[in-house]
Order: C-alpha cells, then structure tokens, then sequence
C-alpha cells in the first residue's frame, strides 16, 4: 500500500482515509461495470479503503458494483452507504437498509447516512431507525447528510447514547458554505465532515459548476501554482482541501487515471502564500450552507 493519511471517524477510535471514493452514477451503464470495479480495487490497494455508495445512484447498481469490488476484502474496506430521504420513516428506514445490505453482499454497513433531511419525517423517527440498526449491529457508524447544524443538534439528541459520527456536505473551491457553519459546528462537536464534490458539481447536480475551465484566470492560477510543486490544477484544488481539520473528501472514484491523480493530492503541502492565494480567486461566501429537505 502506498503512503495515506488516516483521520479518527467522529468520536470512535475508527481511522479512515482522508481520500475516499465515490460512486455517483456507478452501475447506471453496464458497458462501464468493468471499469468501475477495476477503479475501486486499484483504490483500494492504494490506500482508498473508504467507498461512499447510496441506494439511489444507479438505483441500486452503484452498491452492487461496491459489492463485486470488495467481495473478498470486504474487512480492509470501509463502506458507507444512504438512504432516501423518501424511505425515512422508521420502518422505510430499516427496509431500506436491509436492501441496501442484499445488494452490498454484505452483513454490516460501516457508516449508514440520511442522504437529505426529509420533508416528510422528523429527525427523531429517522435517528430512531438508525439507532435499531446499530442495536442489531446491522449498521456500526450513523451518519447525515446535507444537515444544517440545527439539524445536527436534533439528531444528537435523539440518538441518546450512540454518537452522530459524520456528515456529508459538499465541499470545493466554489462552495465554501459550509465553513460558516457545518465545518466549524463538527469540528466542535468532533463530526466527522465527508466533503463530497471535490471538483464541482457534476452537470446533473446543483446546475454543476464544475471545475475552473482551462483559459480562466481561476484556472491559470491553479495551474501556476500547481507547477511549483509539479502539481496539477486537480492535485493543488483536493490539497487545498484536506488542509481542513477532521475532513476526509471522496472524488469520484471513475478511472484509474483518476485516481492516480487523487493520489498525487497528498505528501505535500500547500505553502501559507500559496493558499492565501487561492483563497483571493476563490473567496469565502457570505452566506452558509442552507437548509433544503426532499
Ligand atoms: N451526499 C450527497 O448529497 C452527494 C452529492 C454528490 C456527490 N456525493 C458523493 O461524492 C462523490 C464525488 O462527487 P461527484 O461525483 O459529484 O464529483 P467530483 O468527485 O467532484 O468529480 C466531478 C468530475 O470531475 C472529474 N474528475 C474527478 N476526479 C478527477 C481527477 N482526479 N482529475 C480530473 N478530473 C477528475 C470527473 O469528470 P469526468 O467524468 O469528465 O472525468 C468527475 O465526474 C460522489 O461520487 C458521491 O459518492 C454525495
């Protein structure tokens, strides 16, 4: 395995990679499954044991594409999965995590995630949920995503004893909402932050922003800087990054080539300057990040 940084997930004594990798859109083609498995195992064997998965994307394909992938290696690998926010009813939820289970070929989920806050169910009957699956050792880590820290308040308080361990927000050089409010409320509270969309929003999401085009100057500066430490603009954005206490980030795990890249992120550091900088060409919003329910 080659050199990866570990952090602890939330309050646990768990230590995950701070480079994870995801599975938007894994399983939607058949013609890609080849690829996709080929992608996770090469993560896997450097290092990239933490693969984020959910019961939508692929509707369902992704989780059995993570399931050809870790078939026999499933205890080196840290999975996290999500449910709907439509299947968040207490039973919806326990249903859903049983599929979830029979597609990964697996008997425990590492981290169980509420995909978005619900408009249909309070945070005390989903939290309810999840803390069974816990008791019945079906899930061993519970976690949101998408939540505000009110949200979060509400979740730790319903779940008593067992500890809200991780939210997964997005997380890149044009969205930094969050480090007005969500980054600072889990670095306190000891929350796990899983930062999702390194790159920009793909196009189906969040109208994509995607990533700095060539020929900007956001991008010229990335490179310029990327070059003094034989970076690319990819490598110096997913640094930048990282640089943030008790955060892990999960690109899209599509190709090798990817990965690779993803890889060349850690080892190095960014200097002072050099991320002042690039804060100037992508400064930090006014606003936090909102509350929105599906
Ligand atoms: N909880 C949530 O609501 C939520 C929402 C979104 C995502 N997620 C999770 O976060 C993961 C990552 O987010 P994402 O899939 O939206 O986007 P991403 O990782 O930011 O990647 C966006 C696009 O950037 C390109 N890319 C990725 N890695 C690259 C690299 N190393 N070098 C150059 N280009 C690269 C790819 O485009 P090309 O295809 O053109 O190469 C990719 O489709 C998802 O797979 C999913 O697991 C969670």
């Amino acid at each position: 395995m080659k050199w990866m940084l570990y952090t602890y997930l939330g309050k646990s004594k768990v230590k995950i990679p701070v480079i994870g990798q995801g599975t938007f859109k894994f399983g939607e083609d058949p013609a890609s499954a080849k690829e996709e498995i080929e992608a996770l195992r090469f993560g896997i064997e450097n290092g990239l044991s933490l693969i984020d998965t959910a019961e939508g994307y692929g509707k369902g394909g992704s989780e059995r594409i993570v399931a050809e992938a870790t078939q026999d290696c499933r205890s080196n690998v840290f999975i996290s999965t999500k449910v709907l926010a439509r299947n968040c009813s207490y039973q919806g939820i326990i249903d859903a995590a049983e599929a979830s289970l029979e597609r990964l070929k697996t008997d425990y989920i590492d981290l169980y995630f509420q995909h978005w806050p619900s408009k249909d169910y309070e945070v005390e009957e989903t939290m309810r949920g999840m803390a069974y699956l816990v008791e019945k050792g079906l899930v061993k880590h519970i976690g949101v995503s998408n939540y505000t820290p009110e949200l979060m308040e509400e979740a730790q308080k319903a779940l008593g004893g067992y500890a809200l361990a991780c939210n997964q927000v997005g997380y890149h050089l044009n969205d930094r909402r969050i480090e007005n409010n969500v980054l600072p409320f889990c670095q306190e509270q000891n929350i796990t932050i899983m930062g999702y969309s390194p790159f920009g929003y793909a196009p189906e999401l969040f109208g994509g922003l995607g990533f700095p085009h060539e020929g900007t100057e956001q991008r010229q500066t990335l490179n310029q800087i990327g070059a003094k430490y034989d970076k690319t603009a990819y490598q110096v954005a997913l640094n930048w990054i990282l640089r943030q206490e008790s955060l892990v980030s999960i690109p899209k795990a599509k190709n090798i080539e990817h990965i690779k890249s993803n890889l060349g992120a850690l080892g190095w550091n960014l200097s002072q300057e050099d991320v002042k900088l690039i804060n100037q060409w992508f400064p930090r919003p006014a606003e936090s990040m909102p509350l929105e329910k599906y």
